[in-house]
Parts: C-alpha cells; sequence; structure tokens
C-alpha cells in the first residue's frame, strides 16, 4: 500500500526516485509525486501512474535530494491534491507516507485553531502540518520535530520527509509500515522495499518499528523510540535486477505463471531427498518437537495466501493428524481468543507485510502461542517477527495477482506436513518417498502444462464477456476453486465465485443456464465419482462445462463441453497442477478485455492498512 523512495547523494534524485517509484507501483498506483530540494523546495504531483509522473519532470526538479510516493488511497478520492507529497503552510517541508492516521481529525482541529489551513482531505497533511508547528517551535532540528509528532499520532505510518532549510537529509520513521534504508558510496537511498533499490546497492538496512533515522549522502544515525542511537545490522541483499523485469513477456503476471517450474524447484533444492524420503527445513528443525506437541494449528493469512492455508489444512489433517483452523487474518484478530500456550500460529504471507497478518502473529505471539512464518519477501516484518519459519523462495512476485506464490506456498507447507507427518509417525518412510518422489515432479508437470496453453486460450477466447463465472471443487479442489475465482475476479473484473462442489446444489445452483461458465476442478482420484454427480447437476441446468482433469478421466471429458488436461499426480499435491490452467484462464481473459493485468483497478499488491 503506497510506495515510498527517497535518494541523497551526487546524482540527479528526480531520475532514481521515478526508477524507484516504477519497481514500487504495484503496491500503489492511483497517484503519484516527488518533492526534490532545488535551492527551494520543489513538487510534482497527480493523478494517475508513474509514468505521467515522469513526463511532468522539467529540469527545474534538478536536485541531489528527494522524496517520491506512489498512492493507494485511504484518506481522500484520488486526485491531484490529495496525491503525496505534502507540504507545510510554509512551503518548505514535504512528506510522503504509507498508513493511516488515525487521530487525524482530532488533531487537525487543534492545528487549524493554530491557525493552520488544510488544501487536501488526507490525513497525511495533517502530519505534514503537525511536524511543521513543532519545527515552529524549535526550528533547529527536523529529526526533533518528528520525533514530538510522532508522539501525538495513533495509527500507522512509514514516512520520508526533506526541508529546504536541511538540505543535506532526509528523515524518516516507521511504525506499521515497511522501510528500508539502501547504503550505497557516497549515496543513501530509502524505500518500501528492496526492488526500489537493488539497482543502486545491495547493502540495506530494516527499520524497525518506532524508529527514527536521519540520512545524509555519506552517513546516517538511526534511534530507536526512546531516543537510544542504535547499530543496526546492514543486510546483503540476493536480488538481481533481471528478477525485477519483465524479460520478454508482455506482464508481470504471464513471467511469473511461467517462471512456476523454476520457483518450484528452488523452494525444492536442497530441502527434500526422494530416496530417503527426508524434508529438511533449516528454519523450523529447532523447533520440531513444540510443532509435534502442538495441540492445534491455527492458519492466518489474506487473500491467495489464505487459499493456500486452506489447501495446508487440508495437507495437515491427511499427513500429520492435527487439528487445523485457517482464518482470515483481519477476523481473526477480532475474535474471542483463545488461542495460548500449545497452539502453533501458521501466518502465511508473500509479502511479509500484510497488516492484518502482522496483527495476527503479533496477537498471537502475545498469546504465548508459537508462530511460523511462510514468506517470501525475506527480511520482511512477518519473517523478523516471526519464531521460526520456512521462506519459500519463490523469487520477487510483482503481478497484483498472486500466482507463483500461491505455489511455492503450497509447497512449502506440502514440506512442513510431510515433515510433521514423519516426526509423528502418522506417515511412514515409504509413503514419505513417494510423495516427496512426487513433490519433485511438479516442476516438470508444470512445465508440461506450460507448453500447450492453446485449449485454454481458446476458453478464454469464449468466454471473455461473461458476465459470471463459477468454481467448483471438492477436497483439495475447493481452495483452487477459491483462488480460480478470484483470480479472475481481481484481474478481468468478472464476477466469479468459488464454492465446494457439493455445496452448490444450497444457493448457487439457481444461477445456472446455458450463460454461465462453470469451471470444475475434477483431478483428485478419491472424490471423483461425487464431482461427476456434481458436474452432470451442472449439465441437467444447461451450464457451460469447462473441466479441469486428468488424462484418461472420460467420465469427466465426456460430460464436459470443454476441457483442460493436467498431468496425473497424487491428490495431497493436485492443486499444483490445477491451479494452472485457472491462472492462465484469468491472465488471458483479462488480456482479450483489455485490462491492466499487471495493476488491477483497486487493488494493491502489499495491503498495509487494516
Ligand atoms: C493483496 C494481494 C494478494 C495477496 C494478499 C495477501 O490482496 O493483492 O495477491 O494474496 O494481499 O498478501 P500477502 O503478501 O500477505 O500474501
Amino acid at each position: 500500500m503506497c510506495g515510498i523512495v527517497g535518494y541523497i547523494g551526487d546524482q540527479q534524485a528526480s531520475k532514481i526516485i521515478i526508477d524507484g517509484l516504477k519497481r514500487l507501483e504495484y503496491r500503489g498506483y492511483d497517484s503519484a509525486g516527488l518533492a526534490v530540494i532545488n535551492g527551494e523546495l520543489k513538487i510534482k504531483k497527480g493523478k494517475g501512474k508513474v509514468a505521467s509522473l515522469e513526463k511532468m519532470i522539467t529540469p527545474s526538479e534538478n536536485g541531489t535530494v528527494g522524496i517520491g510516493h506512489t498512492r493507494w488511497a485511504t484518506h481522500g478520492e484520488p486526485n491531484d491534491i490529495n496525491s503525496h507529497p505534502h507540504t507545510g503552510q510554509n512551503g518548505k517541508l514535504a512528506l510522503v507516507h504509507n498508513g493511516i492516521i488515525e487521530n487525524y481529525n482530532t488533531l487537525k482541529k487543534k492545528l487549524s485553531d493554530q491557525g493552520y489551513t488544510f488544501y487536501s482531505e488526507t490525513d497525511t497533511e495533517v502530519l505534514t502540518k503537525l511536524i511543521e508547528s513543532f519545527l515552529e517551535k524549535d526550528a533547529s532540528d527536523l529529526k526533533k520535530a518528528v520525533q514530538l509528532a510522532l508522539h501525538q499520532v495513533n495509527g500507522t505510518y512509514g514516512i520520508a520527509l526533506v526541508h529546504s532549510d536541511f538540505p543535506d537529509q532526509i528523515v524518516v520513521a516507521r511504525k506499521g509500515s515497511p522501510l528500508l534504508l539502501g547504503v550505497g558510496e557516497g549515496e543513501m537511498l530509502i524505500a518500501s522495499d528492496a526492488s526500489a533499490v537493488a539497482a543502486y546497492t545491495d547493502k540495506v538496512i530494516y527499520l524497525d518499528d518506532g524508529e527514527i533515522a536521519v540520512i545524509r549522502k555519506d552517513d546516517y544515525t538511526v534511534e530507536s523510540a526512546d531516543q537510544i542511537e542504535l547499530s543496526k545490522e546492514i543486510h546483503e541483499l540476493a536480488l538481481s535486477l533481471e528478477e525485477i523485469e519483465k524479460g520478454g513477456y508482455d506482464h508481470f503476471m504471464l513471467k511469473e505463471i511461467f517462471e512456476q517450474p523454476k520457483a518450484l524447484s528452488d523452494c525444492l533444492r536442497g530441502r527434500i531427498n526422494a530416496e530417503e524420503g527426508t524434508v529438511t527445513l533449516g528454519g523450523i528443525e529447532g523447533i520440531m518437537d513444540q510443532l509435534v506437541n502442538a495441540r492445534r494449528i491455527i492458519i492466518a493469512a489474506c487473500g491467495t495466501s489464505w487459499h493456500s492455508g486452506l489447501v495446508g489444512e487440508y495437507l495437515f489433517e491427511y499427513l500429520a493428524k492435527v487439528p487445523v483452523e485457517v482464518e482470515y487474518a483481519s477476523e481473526f484478530r477480532y475474535k474471542e481468543q483463545l488461542i495460548g500456550e500449545g497452539d502453533v500460529m501458521i501466518v502465511i504471507s508473500q509479502s511479509g507485510e500484510t497488516a492484518d497478518t502482522l496483527a495476527a502473529l503479533r496477537e498471537a505471539k502475545s498469546r504465548g502461542a508459537l508462530v511460523l512464518g511462510v514468506v517470501n519477501v525475506v527480511g520482511s516484518t512477518i519473517a523478523r517477527e516471526t519464531d521460526a519459519g520456512v521462506y519459500i523462495h519463490a523469487g520477487p512476485e510483482i503481478g497484483v495477482a498472486s500466482t507463483k506464490a500461491f505455489t511455492a506456498q503450497v509447497t512449502v507447507l506440502t514440506m512442513m506436513a510431510i515433515k510433521l507427518g514423519l516426526y509423528k509417525k502418522t506417515i511412514d518412510n515409504k509413503e514419505a518417498k513417494k510423495l516427496i518422489g512426487e513433490l519433485a515432479q511438479i516442476p516438470a508437470k508444470i512445465e508440461e502444462i506450460l507448453e500447450s496453453t492453446d485449449e485454454i486460450k481458446e476458453i478464454s477466447n469464449l468466454f471473455s464477456y461473461a458476465p459470471n463465472f463459477l468454481y467448483l471443487g471438492r477436497s483439495y479442489s475447493f481452495p483452487v476453486a477459491l483462488e480460480g475465482a478470484l483470480k479472475l475476479k481481481e484481474i478481468s473484473y468478472i464476477h466469479a465465485e468459488g464454492y465446494p462442489a457439493a455445496e452448490m446444489k444450497h444457493g448457487p445452483i439457481a444461477l445456472i443456464d446455458e450463460m454461465m461458465p462453470v469451471v470444475v476442478i475434477a483431478a483428485t482420484q478419491h472424490t471423483n465419482d461425487k464431482m461427476i454427480s456434481n458436474i452432470e447437476e451442472v449439465r441437467a441446468r444447461k451450464g457451460r462445462i469447462i473441466a479441469i482433469t486428468n488424462p484418461g478421466n472420460e467420465e469427466v471429458e465426456d460430460l464436459a463441453e470443454f476441457k483442460s488436461i493436467v498431468p496425473e499426480t497424487m491428490d495431497v499435491l493436485s492443486p499444483l497442477l490445477t491451479v494452472i490452467p485457472l491462472q492462465l484462464l484469468s491472465y488471458y481473459i483479462a488480456v482479450n478485455r483489455g485490462c491492466n493485468v499487471d495493476q488491477p483497478r483497486n487493488l494493491a499488491k502489499s495491503v498495509t492498512v487494516e
């Protein structure tokens, strides 16, 4: 949610900021802006994408220190005025913000009483003027003014600010929204995530909540909330530029769909041994005893990660015979808190920054549960705050609709469930060898699906203008049905619902007629007969059946009007294959409809507000 970039050094700040904002655009893209110090403060901002901002830049914005922002609106509609940066009354201070200032109305009233006037509807302008008011009382120290202002603020923020009277510094602070410092040679950067600084440095410092930093071109200081100077660890980035570029694909989403064989191979590498039937997961080896003794596992996540959590529920219950509850992170927080010692929470998050997931993690941890993370972004807040965890190693995912993160999350959950099953002896070595052997073949099987996409393209062409879609699945295929429907909604804006196939009879069946495409995921052996009955029910109502099934499943093939065949695998591993045609289906439909696949309207990849 909102992306922040800043630069101080000897190069043109605006160029580096625009470049960084383009990489952060997945975080929000309804407006963009930057502030550069060129003797005085120069601001360019407006509704629209970073590319529009780039066109506004003139030599007037030359300068070697500046901050920029790409916005996902929380307070105030996306328009030129509400865009960041926001400025103080005297035009010297500019601030960009990611997060929400919850008490902004009270603060606004107090500031109005002091004579401040406001031009926008944003909480951010209020914070800017609050800082300015403290600076006016003690004009010697920008950082101090920020500290004093932040003491009065409730809510979350990642902020960066520049002031034309202090042209040698950028002040940044973080509480609840991610921020990192990029340490270069004679230059420093700040950003919401590492992709924006990777072209300039591979050394980063992750700020923690409550910290405030002042960066200058040759140095930086970081202080804790109680104003103690900290010596922060410098992390080395393992992020190549290639990974964050489109690499010849039309969209990041397509690139990421096609990257899945590699992403899953990277995820599995060094972790499974099919000959011995073992799984090694460095991040959780030390807590296996606690995991074995878990009373229950609670999985908390949002969006696509929640769907992989649902697959995880089937996996852990089947392989490790442990009860699992899957919670929307946002709902978990406001329920009666019965979690405690003896419980294990697994939080799943691609970005590692989702506000609700982070809050669920903190709640569970504070009540004594062991919290494990299944995270993609290395060094992200969730990865750092969990007790232990397993990275999915899928590489940067930039398309807003999650694809490779889903399959990599499911892969990690599968490995965890096998490992736990072996520890608990709920599966034996022979079964483990079989599962691991099959798991090792998944990347090649995905490759096979991706080699022949003609059928899916044809189906997409036929149904691109359908107003509704229904997705049905049973057992392991039920979460896949939800994920398929979500993918379609997100990027093509077609209304779609995922349902457990049998549950269809209790409502959605009323919607089925000859206009309704019904995607049936019929690729699990143990539910095949029941699934066939459900397909018959759809057929009897003239629904247009699109089946995702295995080779040789003649009954399903005969009933379906259209089909996409995925290679056979064990039922427990089937989501890793059946989801691929659904990702492609939504992608091709969205392209046919002329939608912006990588930046769908109203969405953001990293949701750092509650
Ligand atoms: C947003 C994204 C989704 C993602 C969800 C959870 O809604 O658009 O793709 O699944 O957040 O994000 P996380 O980073 O926690 O997996």
